[in-house]
């Protein structure tokens, strides 16, 4: 299961690389606004930034809707940097775009996925990875963690090459569930990966052994 980070943050991403278990970085517009990121250029920069950092891959998403602007935005996300995936949002233009960029060799995320039935049209267009969103499904009273096991059913089924990427992951257990699911990917924040560490018998446990040796030594 590869681990993304769900960050535009430098700090977290740098942080969960030191960890070594970091296998990229999945960002979106409200993420770079949150980082007070603003203006093409400095989202741009921002991007080759966090390339920098990392070692795989990095989706950047379009803002734009229509088809000919989502190809003129994704070839330009897509030269930014060789770690780059396109992120496109799952519209009917979004699914054309993905179609072409999957035809250029260029990779895709196709974004903002609540259905099995949008996932099978994601597979179709030839994403490299499709982001279902599982925590929004969960506040609206609906099962996420069922669209990741839905999903992983009808790609299996016709061994569809696209990775489920399990997004709007917002905690540890979200993390663990989706590998028992056989998601490909996660995509979390730093706490939703530093929260796999935390035991309180590794606490105690660790405690007692250092209390006995010091009586040793
Ligand atoms: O990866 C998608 C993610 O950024 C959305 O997460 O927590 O805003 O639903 P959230």
């Amino acid at each position: 299961m590869k681990f993304f980070i769900d960050t535009a943050n430098l700090s977290d991403i740098k942080e969960a690389q030191a960890l070594g278990v970091l296998d990229g970085v999945t960002t979106n517009p409200s993420l770079m606004a949150k980082e007070g990121i603003t203006g093409r250029n400095n989202i741009l920069k921002h991007y080759v930034d966090i390339c920098n950092i990392v070692d795989g891959d990095v989706s950047a998403e379009v803002i734009a809707t229509t088809y000919n602007e989502m190809v003129k935005e994704g070839e330009e996300l897509a030269e930014l940097h060789e770690q780059i995936v396109v992120k496109l949002p799952m519209i009917k233009d979004g699914v054309k775009a993905c179609r072409y960029f999957s035809n250029k060799g260029i990779r895709t995320n196709m974004t903002l996925v609540f259905s099995a039935g949008q996932a099978l049209l994601a597979a179709k267009a030839g994403a490299t990875y499709v982001s279902p969103f599982i925590g929004r499904l969960d506040d609206i009273s609906t099962d996420g963690l069922n669209l990741i096991a839905e999903i992983r059913l009808i790609y299996d089924n016709y061994s569809f090459e696209t990775q489920i990427l399990a997004a709007s992951v917002r905690h540890t257990m979200h993390v663990i569930d989706c590998a028992k699911l056989g998601a490909d990917v996660m995509t979390g924040p730093l706490s939703s990966i530093e929260g796999l560490l935390r035991h309180p018998l590794t606490d105690s446990g660790l405690a007692k052994f250092l209390e006995d040796y010091k009586k040793g030594n």
